[in-house]
């Protein structure tokens, strides 16, 4: 079992800006702790999930695969995702998103809520899974996109809590990544890192895992919404082509956005969702095609 330095743990948690230097990081515009396990295991701690730390140790969910023994599989999805409630010392539990990241993998955008004529040019144009560093980077910048448009508003999103890089290292086969996709990638973080100390410059273990996660975000999909009825399918698509508008009128579009990726906050008691001012409280969640729009 991986053994992390929890010195910082232990006696007394600092807070992010308080913890030393030589353990943060920044890739591609976000701040990270990098803890180190024995075992050469990287886990890379956000501002959101820093306070987390605790709950978020690898022992909690990786180790002898808890994610997928203890983990809800997320149906729906096309990559690998989990749900999993981790304990968490000052409540009942801290409901975490855990998604193996797709860098360097084929990319299959098969539905858009976008016109035709753009979604094909999308596919044409060969979309691109981010890495994890860049997906927490543009995922960082999307949440705060409102505040350089006045009287926007923020559009709601899953909190970027961690990074996990195991240490097994697995043949490329395996990863099911493109080898001559590398090149881009690495181009892209080292032309990022070059200002960052070379001792503290980040570089991609090819061979490794790389696994994100983020907070639970409480709702039922659109998608799911409108099968069950909640709300209707002329509902789920307005509701689709306004949150591709909200995304483009901030500078960023999802190549495959759908509606199994609005999450529609629940309301009251009965947690339905409610309208207001004509709008339904949405969340949006998945990023890995996220790209910066015209
Ligand atoms: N934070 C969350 N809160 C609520 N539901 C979620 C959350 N994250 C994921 N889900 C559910 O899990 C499903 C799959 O998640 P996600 O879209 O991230 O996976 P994916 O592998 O990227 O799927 P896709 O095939 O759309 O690319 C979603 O359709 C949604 O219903
Ligand atoms: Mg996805």
């Amino acid at each position: 079992m991986e053994v992390y330095n929890f010195k910082l743990f232990r006696a007394f948690q600092p807070s992010f800006d308080e913890a030393g230097d030589e353990w943060k990081r920044r890739i591609f515009g976000v701040d990270y702790i990098l803890l180190k396990g024995m075992q050469g295991g990287m886990l890379f701690l956000s501002r959101y999930g820093w306070p987390l730390a605790d709950a978020l140790r690898p022992r909690h969910w990786y180790v002898d695969g808890r994610f997928r023994e203890t983990g809800q599989r997320l149906v729906g999805s096309t990559g690998s995702v989990y749900r999993m409630e981790l304990p968490h010392r000052n409540s009942r539990g801290l409901p975490v998103v855990i998604k193996f990241n797709r860098f360097a993998q084929d990319a299959p955008v098969f539905y858009t809520i976008a016109s035709q004529s753009e979604a094909a040019d999308n596919i044409a144009r060969g979309a691109r899974f981010l890495s994890p560093f860049e997906e927490f980077g543009l995922l960082q910048d999307l949440r705060a996109s409102h505040k350089t448009q006045p009287g926007r508003t923020p559009i709601w999103t899953q909190r970027p809590l961690a990074i996990y890089c195991p240490a097994t290292r697995y043949p490329a086969w395996k990863l099911g990544r493109k080898e001559n996709a590398y090149w881009r990638y690495d181009r892209a973080l080292a032309a990022d890192q070059r200002d960052q100390p070379e001792e503290k410059r980040v570089v991609y273990e090819w061979d490794r895992v790389y696994i994100t996660l983020f907070n639970w975000v409480k709702g039922v999909d659109a998608q799911d919404a409108a099968e069950s009825g909640v709300i209707s399918d002329e509902t789920m698509v307005k509701l689709s082509r306004n949150v591709n508008k909200e995304l483009s009128e901030r500078g960023f579009r999802v190549l495959d956005n759908k509606p199994r990726h609005i999450i529609l906050r629940p309301h009251g008691r009965s947690g339905r969702p409610k309208a207001f001012r004509g709008q339904l409280p949405y969340a949006l969640i998945d990023y890995e095609l996220l790209e910066r729009g015209e």
